[in-house]
C-alpha cells in the first residue's frame, strides 16, 4: 500500500512539472502591449520600471501592483526580475518591502512609483530611488525615497524619503529671476502659472522643493544625475548625486519651467544626453517630448514629439507614458524606449510597450512595432 502512495505522489510530481515545463512560453520578440508573461506564466509585475545592467544580466525594477484600483497604492513594493536576453524575465521576488508599521513612511497604503536602481562602483552598494507619496495624502507629499542594498535583487533597506535642496538655489537662477519671481509672488497667477515665473520654487525653497516622476542616470564617469518632475510637475530638476549615490548633492538645475514634463527617461549617444518625457495628464497618454544637452547640468533644448505615425499614435504615444531608455549589450547605438500603458481601474493589469529607437537627423523617434525582435538593431 505504502510503495503505490510512493508512486502516486512520484507520478503526480511528474506530472505538474512536465505540465509547468510545457506551460511556460519561451519568448523571442517583444511585443507592445501584450500580456507579457515571466517564466512562472505570470504576467510580469514591474510598472513603471527601470533596469540594471551587471555582468551579463538585466534586472528589471518595477512597482508591484495589486488587482483594482487600490493597485495604485503599495501593498507589497518594488519588485525585481532577472533576464539574460531581454525577453524572459525570472521574478527575483520582492527588493524592496513595504511595512506593516504606521509609524514608518514606507507603511503599505503608501505610494511607490518608479523605482530606479544603480550601482556604485566605490561603495559596492546598489542604489534604489522612487517616487513616494506618503499614505492618505494623495500626491501632496512629493517626496524621494531611497534604499540600499548589499545585493541587487535586495533585500534594499529603506534609507528615507524627504523634499530636495531645501535653501540651497539651482546653478540656472539669476538673480534678474528671483527678482521676478518674488514679484510675480504677490500676483494672482492661474494655477500651473507658478512654475513658468518660478512662484512655486520660491513657495518651497525652505521646506524644500517637490518631487514626483523621475528618473536616475549613471554617466559613463560614475557620476549619477537624479531627474524629477518638481514645482507641481511644472518645472524638472536635474541634481547631481553625492558620490554614494544616498544623497543629493547641491548641484543642480531647474528645466523648462512650467513645461509640465513628466515621466523623463534619459540615455547617451555620442557624448550627447538625450532625454524622453511625457506630457500631464494623470493616467492618460499624452504626446511625448524630447530634448538634448550637451552635459546634464547644462542646457536643454527641445527636440518635439519623437513619435512617427499617425494622428492618435503621436497624441498618445501609443498609448503609453515613458519609464526609462535601456541601451542593449553588446549591440551599437540600441537603445530600447521603455514605457506603461497604465490600467488605473485594475492596475496590476497595466501593459508594457517597449520599442526600439530610432534615429532621425541624429534625434530620436519611435515607431509602433506589434513584433519586433534584437536582431532589429543589427539592419
Ligand atoms: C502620471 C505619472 O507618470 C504616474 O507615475 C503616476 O504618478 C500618475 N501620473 C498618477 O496620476
Amino acid at each position: 500500500m505504502k510503495k503505490v502512495i510512493k508512486s502516486i505522489i512520484y507520478l503526480s510530481i511528474l506530472i505538474v512539472s512536465f505540465h509547468n515545463y510545457f506551460a511556460q512560453e519561451k519568448h523571442s520578440s517583444f511585443k507592445p502591449g501584450e500580456i507579457w508573461k515571466d517564466t512562472d506564466g505570470v504576467h510580469i509585475n514591474a510598472h513603471g520600471a527601470g533596469v540594471l545592467t551587471k555582468n551579463d544580466t538585466y534586472y528589471l525594477f518595477g512597482e508591484h501592483k495589486v488587482k483594482g484600483s487600490r493597485g495604485n497604492q503599495s501593498w507589497v513594493g518594488v519588485r525585481v526580475y532577472s533576464s539574460k536576453d531581454l525577453y524572459n524575465w525570472k521574478n527575483e521576488g520582492v527588493a524592496l518591502k513595504v511595512t506593516k508599521d504606521p509609524s514608518s513612511k514606507l507603511v503599505e497604503g503608501s505610494v511607490i512609483e518608479r523605482p530606479k536602481v544603480i550601482y556604485n562602483d566605490k561603495t559596492k552598494k546598489y542604489v534604489m530611488w522612487f517616487h513616494h507619496e506618503l499614505k492618505g495624502r494623495g500626491y501632496d507629499a512629493a517626496l524621494v525615497g531611497v534604499a540600499v542594498s548589499d545585493n541587487v535583487t535586495g533585500p534594499y533597506n529603506y534609507i528615507d524619503s524627504f523634499r530636495m535642496h531645501a535653501n540651497v538655489w539651482p546653478k540656472n537662477f539669476t538673480e534678474k529671476q528671483k527678482e521676478h519671481a518674488k514679484k510675480m509672488s504677490q500676483e494672482k497667477l492661474k494655477w500651473g502659472e507658478g512654475s513658468v515665473h518660478g512662484v512655486y520654487f520660491l513657495r518651497d525653497f525652505k521646506s524644500g522643493q517637490m518631487s514626483r516622476d523621475m528618473t536616475l542616470f549613471k554617466d559613463d564617469d560614475g557620476v549619477a544625475y537624479h531627474i524629477t518632475a518638481s514645482e507641481e510637475n511644472g518645472t524638472l530638476i536635474i541634481s547631481k548625486l553625492s558620490s554614494d549615490f544616498l544623497s543629493l548633492s547641491d548641484e543642480y538645475i531647474r528645466v523648462f519651467p512650467g513645461g509640465n514634463n513628466e515621466a523623463p527617461a534619459i540615455f547617451k549617444k555620442d557624448k550627447k544626453y538625450f532625454m524622453i518625457s511625457s506630457g500631464l495628464t494623470g493616467w492618460d497618454p499624452n504626446s511625448a517630448r524630447s530634448a538634448m544637452a550637451d552635459n546634464m547640468l547644462g542646457s536643454w533644448i527641445s527636440l518635439g514629439n519623437p513619435a512617427r505615425g499617425n494622428e492618435k499614435e503621436r497624441k498618445t504615444t501609443f498609448h503609453s507614458q515613458s519609464t526609462h531608455i535601456l541601451p542593449v549589450m553588446g549591440k551599437k547605438d540600441a537603445y530600447i524606449f521603455m514605457a506603461d500603458r497604465w490600467m488605473p481601474q485594475n492596475a496590476i493589469n497595466g501593459r508594457y510597450v517597449w520599442l526600439p529607437i530610432e534615429f532621425e537627423d541624429e534625434k530620436p523617434i519611435i515607431k509602433w512595432y506589434s513584433e519586433w525582435s534584437l536582431d532589429f538593431f543589427d539592419k
